[in-house]
């Protein structure tokens, strides 16, 4: 980005690039690994399924993407023309908020959503989640952050093989915030 030639990018262009891809990239996949440890510590069946078979871990990722993703909205569209989405009938110009995580809920795209299960891709195989949003804008640090998260649980797991919740589950608190799933705190137990 900082070589110089003739479709070098300007100064703001490049500062406003690599504020986008920090902010964008980096409390997202923080919220990922966190909710991800959430998950898998209150759901030991799940836990054990990964551990032995870590070839589940892509798997895994993707459903803890869906089941647990940290960014439950799309940025809002406007309609560029009157349509009909569903049975809801949606004028020129007004906004639409897609709602990602309903959208992950949904059983007639997920049998049985609310469960977790690092196996759905093996065994429903083309159900994808859209936790990274869909279409044109698409997040294009999805491959990234998906690595990430894989490592840091891999990680942890290696380093702390017990880790157990110093909370029950109910006492986990989420922040109020409009389009972030977020923990405010996981305390941990490392050893047993
Ligand atoms: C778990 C982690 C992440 C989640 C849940 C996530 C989620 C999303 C979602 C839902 C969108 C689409 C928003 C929309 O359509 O309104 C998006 C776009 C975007 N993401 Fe991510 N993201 C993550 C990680 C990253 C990383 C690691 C990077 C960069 C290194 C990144 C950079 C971007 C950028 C630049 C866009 C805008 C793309 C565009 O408008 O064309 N994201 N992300």
């Amino acid at each position: 980005m900082l070589a110089p030639n003739e479709d070098s990018l300007t100064p703001t262009e490049t500062v406003a690039l690599v504020l986008n891809l920090v902010f964008a990239g980096h409390a997202t996949t923080v919220n990922l690994i966190a909710n991800g440890v959430a998950a898998l510590l209150t759901h030991p069946d799940q836990l054990a399924l990964l551990r032995d078979d870590p070839t589940l871990a892509p798997d895994a990722a993707d459903e803890l993407m869906r089941w647990c993703g940290p960014t439950p909205r799309a940025l809002p569209r406007y309609a560029t023309e009157d349509l009909d989405l569903g049975e809801c009938p949606i004028r020129q110009g007004e906004a639409v908020l897609p709602v990602l995580a309903a959208a992950d809920r949904d059983p007639r795209a997920h049998p049985d959503p609310d469960r977790l299960d690092i196996t759905r891709a093996r065994t429903r195989p083309g159900s994808p989640h859209v936790g990274f949003g869909h279409g044109a804008h698409r997040c294009v640090g999805d491959r990234l952050a998906l690595q990430e998260a894989q490592i840091a649980w891999t990680a942890l797991w290696d380093r702390f093989p017990e880790p157990t919740l110093a909370i029950a589950p109910q006492e986990l608190v989420r922040e109020a915030h409009p389009n972030s799933w977020k923990l405010t705190a996981l305390p941990v137990h490392l050893h047993p």
